[in-house]
């Protein structure tokens, strides 16, 4: 039998009881309050999204589903870097559906002051639903590294 000294069992027993809290406040994130990674929504073909349906320049933007109720699709690029469009503007309370695509390279769409970051992959439309309920600017941003013109890729929500 090892001899353990006691303060080592202490730190053992803390160890474990840590763990034990970590994984069950993990657990209850998860399934009772809903915290999941952002699944990919959709897959498209990042060479002809823009071509026609809901990616092309006729649709991007906000659109009214029910008042105060909103959807908006928005498209990442590189060179120009920049998101199409680059500024929305909703009445305040609205509760807006953020889908979001790349045509080129690994992006990012964080809404600052909202829990909305998002990865931005060629090949997949990600998804994210938020309610403004502050007036104010809402600068989104890439959160990902995509090149030289990375810093110059923002935008804007006008919560009115
Ligand atoms: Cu797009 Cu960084």
């Amino acid at each position: 039998m090892i001899h353990i000294h006691k303060y080592e069992k202490w730190w053992i027993g803390l160890t474990i009881l840590m763990l034990v809290a970590f994984a069950t406040l993990v657990g209850v994130a998860a399934f009772s309050k809903g915290f999941q990674v952002p699944e990919p929504w959709m897959r498209v073909d990042p060479n002809t999204v823009k071509d026609s349906g809901a990616f092309s320049d006729a649709n991007l933007g906000l659109h009214e589903l029910a008042p105060g109720k909103y959807e908006a699709y928005l498209l990442a690029q590189s060179s120009p870097w920049r998101f199409y469009p680059s500024e929305l503007s909703i009445p305040v309370g609205s509760t807006v559906t953020f889908y979001v695509t790349s045509v080129d390279v690994q992006h990012g769409f964080r809404i600052q002051d909202t829990n909305i970051n998002l990865q931005i992959l060629p090949g997949q439309v990600s998804k994210a639903t938020y309610t403004f309920e502050k007036a104010g600017e809402f600068p989104y941003v890439c959160g990902e590294y995509c090149g030289v013109g990375h810093q110059g890729m923002f935008g804007k929500i006008v919560v009115k």
